[in-house]
C-alpha cells in the first residue's frame, strides 16, 4: 500500500487526540487517499478556531495534557474517518456542530468535561456506527434528541451533570444495545419511561438527581444484568416494586431521597449480590424484615430518616459479615442492639442514633470490633455501663453517646483512643465530675 506518503505529511497535526485515530484507519486501506486531503484542510481550519493552547498540545504529539480553549469548527465533519473523537477534558464552548452527524464512521464520541453550551445535534443518528456517547459535564439544553434513539450499536450513553429537560424519551427504549445509561445531575423531570423491558443489555442506570417523579415500575425486574441502579433524589412515590427482585445482579441500589411508602419488600433479599443498599430519607414503614440478613455481600446498607414504625434491629443482621456501615439513624428502632451485630469485625462506621433502643452495650467490643471509626449512639435509652474494651476501639475518630442512661463509673482509657477527635458522652446518668469534664471534647 502506498498510503504511507500522506500519513508522513500529516505528521505534524497528529497531536490532536483524534487524528491519532483517523491514521489508523487510514493504514486499512489506499481508498482513503482523497479522505485525508480533506482531513488535511478540516485539521488546519479547526485547529484555526481554537484560541488558546498553552501547553501546546497542537504542535506535540503528546495528548496526555490538554486544556484547548474555543469553539469546535463545523469542519469537523470532514474528518470522514475518524473513528474517535476525543476532546474531552477541555474547555470548548458554544454548540457541537451537526456536521458531526457526518462522521458515519465514528465509533465513539467523547467530548466531556468541556463548555459546551447548546443543544445536543439531533444529526448526531448519522453516526450510525457510534458505540459511545461521553457528554457529562457540559452545560448541554434542551432535550435528549429523539433521533439518538436510532443508533443501534450504542451502549454507552453518558450525559451527567448538564442542563438537559424534557424527560427521559420513550422511544430510547429502541436502542437495546444499551449498557451504561446516565443522566444523573440534569432536571429532565418527568417519570420513569415505560422501556425498560427492552433494555435487556443495561447494566448501570444513573439517573440521581433528575427531577423524576411517579413510580419505579414493575417491569425493572426484567432488567436482569443489571448492577448499578441509582435512582437517589427525585421524587419518586408509592411503593418499591417486589419485583426488583428480578435484577439478580445488581451490586448497588441507591433510592436514598425520595417519597417511597410501604414495606421494604423482602423479596429484596434475593439480591445476592447487593453490596451498597441506601434508602435513606424516605417514609418507609413496616421495620426491617430479617430475610435482608441473607445479603451476606453487602456492606454499607442505610436505613436512616424512614419512620419505620416500631420495628426491631434483627438478629438475622450478624449474617451480613460483609457489613462495614450501617446506618439506621432516626428510625423509631426499639429493642436492643443484638448481640450478632458485634459479631461484625469489618464494621467501621455504626449509627443507631436518634431512636428507642434500650439495654446495654456488649462488654467486649473492642475486642470484637477493633475497626471502629465512627459510632454513634446518641438519642436512645440505652443504659449500663461503657465497656472499658472501647479502650482497645483506637481507630475510634467520632464516638457520640449522649443523651442516653450510661451509667457507673468511666473505665474507659480515652488517652489510648489517639485518632479521636469528639467524644460526647453527655447527657447521661454518669454524675462524677470526670463524667461531665469530658461530656464533650472536640479534639
Ligand atoms: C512529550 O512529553 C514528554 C514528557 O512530558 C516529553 O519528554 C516529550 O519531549 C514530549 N514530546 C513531544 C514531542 O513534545
Ligand atoms: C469542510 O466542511 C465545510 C463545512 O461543513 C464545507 O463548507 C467545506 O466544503 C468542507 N471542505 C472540504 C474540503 O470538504
Ligand atoms: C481531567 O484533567 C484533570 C486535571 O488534569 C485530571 O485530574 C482528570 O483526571 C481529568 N479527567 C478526565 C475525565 O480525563
Ligand atoms: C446531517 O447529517 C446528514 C447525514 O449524515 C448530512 O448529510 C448533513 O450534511 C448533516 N448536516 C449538517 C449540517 O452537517
Ligand atoms: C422502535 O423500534 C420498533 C421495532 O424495532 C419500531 O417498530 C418502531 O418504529 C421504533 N420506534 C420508533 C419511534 O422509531
Ligand atoms: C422539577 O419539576 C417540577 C415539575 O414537576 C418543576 O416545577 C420544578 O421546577 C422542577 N425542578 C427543577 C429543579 O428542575
Ligand atoms: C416481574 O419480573 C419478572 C422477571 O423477574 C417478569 O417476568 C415479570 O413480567 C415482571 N412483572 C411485571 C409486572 O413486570
Ligand atoms: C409519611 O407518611 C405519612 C402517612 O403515611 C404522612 O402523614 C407524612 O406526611 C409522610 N411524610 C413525608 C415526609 O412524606
Ligand atoms: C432468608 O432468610 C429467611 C429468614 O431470615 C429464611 O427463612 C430464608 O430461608 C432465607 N432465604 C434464603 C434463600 O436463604
Ligand atoms: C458470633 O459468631 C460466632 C462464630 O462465628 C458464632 O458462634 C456466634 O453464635 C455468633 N454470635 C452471635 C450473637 O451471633
Ligand atoms: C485490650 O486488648 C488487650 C489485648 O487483646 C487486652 O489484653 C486488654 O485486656 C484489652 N483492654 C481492655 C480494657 O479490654
Ligand atoms: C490501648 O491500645 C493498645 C493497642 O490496641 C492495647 O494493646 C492496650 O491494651 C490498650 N490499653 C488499654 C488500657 O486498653
Amino acid at each position: 500500500m502506498n498510503s504511507k506518503n500522506p500519513i508522513v505529511n500529516l505528521s505534524s497535526f497528529s497531536s490532536i487526540h483524534f487524528l491519532f485515530y483517523s491514521l489508523v484507519i487510514s493504514l486499512s486501506s489506499t481508498v482513503i487517499c482523497g479522505g485525508i486531503e480533506t482531513d488535511h484542510e478540516a485539521l488546519l481550519k479547526i485547529k484555526s478556531l481554537i484560541t488558546r493552547d498553552p501547553y501546546g498540545a497542537l504542535t506535540s504529539w503528546n495528548d496526555s495534557l490538554h486544556l484547548w480553549e474555543g469553539s469546535l469548527s463545523p469542519h469537523v465533519g470532514n474528518l470522514s474517518f475518524l473513528r474517535t473523537l476525543s476532546l474531552g477534558n477541555n474547555s470548548f464552548h458554544g454548540a457541537i456542530p451537526q456536521e458531526v452527524g457526518r462522521l458515519s464512521r465514528l465509533r465513539y464520541l467523547y467530548l466531556y468535561v468541556n463548555k459546551f453550551n447548546k443543544v445536543i445535534p439531533t444529526n448526531i443518528s448519522g453516526c450510525f456506527n457510534l458505540e459511545e456517547i461521553g457528554l457529562s459535564n457540559n452545560e448541554l439544553v434542551g432535550s435528549i434528541p429523539k433521533e439518538i434513539s436510532s443508533l443501534t450499536k450504542l451502549n454507552f450513553l453518558s450525559l451527567f451533570n448538564n442542563k438537559l429537560t424534557g424527560g427521559i424519551p420513550t422511544i430510547l427504549g429502541n436502542i437495546t444495545s444499551l449498557e451504561l445509561f446516565s443522566v444523573r445531575g440534569n432536571p429532565l423531570g418527568g417519570s420513569f419511561p415505560n422501556i425498560l423491558s427492552q433494555w435487556k443489555n443495561l447494566r448501570e442506570f444513573y439517573a440521581r438527581g433528575c427531577n423524576l417523579t411517579g413510580t419505579i415500575p414493575h417491569e425493572i425486574g426484567h432488567l436482569s444484568r443489571l448492577t448499578v441502579l441509582s435512582l437517589a433524589i427525585n421524587k419518586f412515590c408509592w411503593v418499591i416494586p417486589t419485583n426488583l427482585s428480578g435484577c439478580s445482579n445488581l451490586e448497588e441500589l441507591y433510592l436514598s431521597h425520595n417519597e417511597l411508602v410501604g414495606n421494604i419488600p423482602k423479596e429484596i433479599s434475593f439480591l445476592s449480590k447487593l453490596t451498597y443498599f441506601s434508602l435513606e430519607n424516605n417514609n418507609l414503614t413496616g421495620g426491617i424484615p430479617p430475610h435482608l440478613g441473607n445479603i451476606t455481600s453487602m456492606e454499607m446498607f442505610s436505613l436512616k430518616g424512614n419512620p419505620l414504625l416500631g420495628g426491631t434491629i434483627p438478629d438475622t443482621l450478624g449474617l451480613m459479615e460483609s457489613l462495614k456501615e450501617i446506618d439506621f439513624g432516626g428510625c423509631n428502632l426499639y429493642g436492643t442492639i443484638p448481640n450478632s451485630l458485634y459479631n461484625l469485625s469489618l464494621l467501621v462506621d455504626i449509627s443507631l442514633a436518634d431512636n428507642q433502643l434500650t439495654g446495654g452495650l456488649y462488654s467486649a467490643i473492642g475486642a470484637t470490633l477493633p475497626n471502629l471509626v465512627s459510632f454513634q449512639l446518641w438519642g436512645n435509652k440505652l443504659s449500663g455501663p461503657l465497656p472499658a474494651s472501647i479502650s482497645n476501639c483506637t481507630s475510634l475518630k467520632l464516638l457520640e453517646l449522649a443523651k442516653n442512661k450510661f451509667s457507673g463509673h468511666l473505665t474507659v482509657d480515652f488517652s489510648n483512643l489517639t485518632n479521636m477527635y469528639i467524644i460526647n458522652i453527655g447527657g447521661n446518668l454518669f454524675g462524677s465530675k470526670e463524667a461531665d469534664e469530658i461530656s464533650l471534647l472536640i479534639l
